[in-house]
């Protein structure tokens, strides 16, 4: 049966700015199965990093619920949280700015055991970074080295390590191959599944990009400026979108084999500012459907066939909704 690890609720995060309120997470309903990816794609900007940040707690929520193991940790007391986030770690997408660039990869990795008091001996300490050093397929010769002497690849391995050392049941993933070469994208996707099936790992993956979060994805959440407008199975997102957003995301995406891009949906206008975003759905001003109610009420994400949830006036809802 699947078991819930994470589960979010109506979560919102604004930012005061000088020209009002930035809504960057505004709203966002999801659950990841344990073992499951739920791939989080949309544009630049559209909030996806902010959810993941909010969602460790490595900036404060304004409202909302984050369930981990049915418990609210937005509630838990900063001690109580610290003990928490061994559980929940994140890969960033350029590890070279969070790598401390004075450290040896041994010292990098080993970091975090040292913090939290893992081990008692020198060599129980030494076999641990040497089995974490094994599993993301490093050399052990690189163990003295320094960042700035690893290319971006094995880079982005050390920080996958440094993220497994506590063993964590729960990764967000943001952005990890987005900054390498698509030959070393595949090696790590490769990597980060097999570590899922290793050590039944969740992943949050986080992308700008839907050919990316294809390969690694069991659901794929689509974000618009806040908000999640879809969440499906990665199959049926790629077979048949629901909403207009997700299908003008899609038709974007070249086919490698003819080496053509699809005919392409053109999205009219600019992306709107999340700066007091008005009433409605925020994708109204761009999308060839719009009436005049989509400019006056804000759909909500309802579940328009078993498993997929889609946030549109216009697509069917189940007929129990
Ligand atoms: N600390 C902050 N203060 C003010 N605004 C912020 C802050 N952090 C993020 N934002 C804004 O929140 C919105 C969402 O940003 P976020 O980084 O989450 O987007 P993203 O989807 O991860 O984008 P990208 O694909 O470029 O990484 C953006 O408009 C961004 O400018
Ligand atoms: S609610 Fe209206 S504007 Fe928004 S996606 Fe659906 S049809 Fe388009
Ligand atoms: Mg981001």
């Amino acid at each position: 049966m699947n078991e819930k690890i994470i589960e979010v609720k109506e979560l919102k995060k604004h930012f005061k700015t000088k020209s009002g309120m930035l809504h960057a997470v505004d709203g966002v309903n999801f659950f990841i199965n344990r073992g499951e990816t739920l791939g989080l794609v949309g544009e630049s900007g559209c909030g996806k990093s902010t959810t993941g940040r909010v969602l460790l707690r490595l900036i404060q929520a304004n409202s909302g619920e984050v369930l981990f193991h049915n418990e609210n940790i937005l509630e838990y007391s900063k001690p109580d949280m610290k003990k928490m986030r061994k559980n929940m770690q994140i890969v960033f997408q350029d590890p070279y700015s969070c790598l401390n660039p004075r450290l040896t990869v041994s010292e990098i990795i080993a970091e975090p055991l040292i913090i939290n008091k893992v081990y008692k001996t020198k060599d129980e300490l030494e076999t641990r970074i040497d089995e974490l050093i094994g599993r993301v397929g490093l050399s052990e010769r690189l163990k003295t080295s320094y960042p700035h002497e690893l290319d971006g690849g094995r880079r982005q391995r050390v920080g996958i390590a440094r993220a497994l050392a506590l063993n964590p049941e729960f990764l967000v993933l943001d952005e990890p191959v987005s900054a390498l070469d698509v030959c070393i994208q595949a090696q790590i996707l490769n990597l980060l599944k097999d570590l899922q099936k290793e050590l039944g790992l969740t992943y949050l993956f986080i992308a700008h990009n839907l050919s990316v979060v294809k390969h690694i994805s069991d659901r794929i959440a689509v974000m618009y400026l806040g908000q999640i407008i879809e969440l499906t199975d990665y199959k049926s997102i790629f077979k048949d979108p629901l909403h207009p957003y997700t299908q003008a995301l899609l038709s974007a995406i070249p086919i490698p084999k003819l080496g053509v891009q699809k005919e392409r949906l053109i999205l009219r206008g600019d992306v709107p500012s999340p700066i007091n975003p008005a009433e409605g759905c925020r994708f109204a001003g761009r999308c060839d459907y719009s009436k005049q109610n989509c400019f006056e009420e804000t759909p909500k994400l309802i579940e328009s066939e078993p498993g997929r949830w889609v946030a549109c006036h216009y697509v069917r809802q189940l007929e129990q909704n």
